[in-house]
């Protein structure tokens, strides 16, 4: 089987490329990556020249580049990751998002549509979304599958809008899909401008670590691996047509995870106990800001026998240490490009 993964040099992506080339000796996986600022292949070296693993560097938005892609390759299936991924850069740039989110979205779409029209048997197209589609949660409840959509941010609204289309190509054309909505991620390899890595960078820096609001915002957080092994197993046993939430089972208020973090830098760089937590600064809130995200993963539990294998604590743990031995991968990234980002958005 020949598959193809967007957007695998990103985060999410670099683990489910792993997982796959390393499980699956039979199945070619090819990597479509742009390389943008959130792509690094340093994420894949370690599987770089592995027999079953080519990568590929082009971008979802090319529709003729795309549909030569398909022909060459005739993918059966498709992971599809490839996105731009962060709220606070699609505050600042919403059309980014359409075009890479819905009309990129709509380009794999087409080519597989017209690629496998006539035989769409074991074939399948597997969209990776997000929970924040549903919009915002109160102190209570949880999102189910049945939950409606209800995006605030440009962000949402576009991966919202890419997984319409995507069902809409199951209902209008027969095109087998699966689509996953899963919470906020964390673990090695992700791009310090998300939350955790960010704040990690900052305070072996001391820099301070900017709280947007007054930190009472909650967050369901998932290890990356286990939601890469997620990922696995809706590929491969998810029903056609179904939706699965993916969540950590694993709510906490920023501030209380701030704080957990602090602790835990503290004692892993020997600094005196309280120095990490003094970089606390609480700024500007984000325009629109959801409150609370939590997601009901019973589905994905009862129906595939998934569920995460870490605590939030151990997980918090390798990725600490991973990004403590890593720092030159943090000073590569954090270069160029980052140093404007973080201008812009901090000040
Ligand atoms: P990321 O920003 O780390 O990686 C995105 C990847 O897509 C990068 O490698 C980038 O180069 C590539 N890309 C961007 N635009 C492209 C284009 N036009 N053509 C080809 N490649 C392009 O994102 P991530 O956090 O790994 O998220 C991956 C997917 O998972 C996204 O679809 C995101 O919406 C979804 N998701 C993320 C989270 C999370 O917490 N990070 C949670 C739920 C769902
Ligand atoms: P983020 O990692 O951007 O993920 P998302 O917005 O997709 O949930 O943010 C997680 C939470 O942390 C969110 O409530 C916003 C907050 N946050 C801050 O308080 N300060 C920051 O600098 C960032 C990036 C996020």
């Amino acid at each position: 089987m020949t598959i193809l993964i967007t957007g695998g040099a990103g985060f999410i992506g670099s683990h489910v490329v792993r997982l796959l080339v390393e499980k699956y000796p039979n199945y070619h996986v090819v990597n479509l990556d742009a390389l943008t600022y959130a792509g690094n292949l340093e994420n894949l070296k370690d599987i770089e020249d592995k027999p079953n693993y080519t990568f590929v560097k082009g971008d979802i938005t090319n529709e003729v580049f795309i549909n030569n892609l398909f022909k060459k390759f005739k993918f059966e299936g498709v992971i599809h990751l490839a996105a731009e991924s962060h709220v606070d850069r699609s505050i600042k740039d919403p059309l980014a998002f359409v075009k890479t989110n819905v009309i990129g979205t709509m380009i794999l779409l087409n080519a597989f549509k017209n690629l496998w029209e006539n035989d769409f048997e074991n074939k399948l197209f597997y969209h990776i979304s997000t929970d924040e589609v549903y919009g915002t949660l109160g102190q209570i409840g949880l999102f189910t599958e049945t939950t409606s959509y209800d995006p605030n941010s440009p962000y949402s609204a576009s991966k919202a809008s890419s997984d319409h289309f995507v069902r809409a190509y199951g209902e209008t054309y027969g095109m087998p899909y699966v689509i996953t909505n899963c919470s906020n991620n964390y673990g090695q390899n992700q791009f310090p401008e998300k939350l955790i890595p960010l704040f990690i960078n900052n305070i072996i820096n001391n820099k301070l670590l900017p709280v947007y609001g007054d930190g009472n915002y909650t967050r369901d957080w998932l290890y990356v691996k286990d939601h890469a092994v997620a990922i696995d197993l809706v590929f491969h046993k998810g029903k056609n047509k179904e939706t699965y939430n993916i969540g950590g089972f694993n709510e906490w208020k920023n501030i209380d995870l701030i704080k957990l973090l602090c602790l835990q830098m503290d004692e892993k760089l020997s600094r005196k106990k309280g120095s990490s937590e003094r970089l606390i600064t609480y700024v500007k809130d984000r325009p629109g800001h959801d409150l609370r995200y939590a997601i009901d993963a019973s589905k994905i539990n009862k129906e595939l026998g998934w569920k995460p294998s870490v605590t939030f604590e151990e997980g918090l743990n390798k990725t600490i240490d991973w990004y403590l031995s890593n720092e030159d991968w943090l000073a590569n990234v954090t270069s160029g490009e980052y140093q404007s980002y973080y201008e812009k958005q901090y000040g």
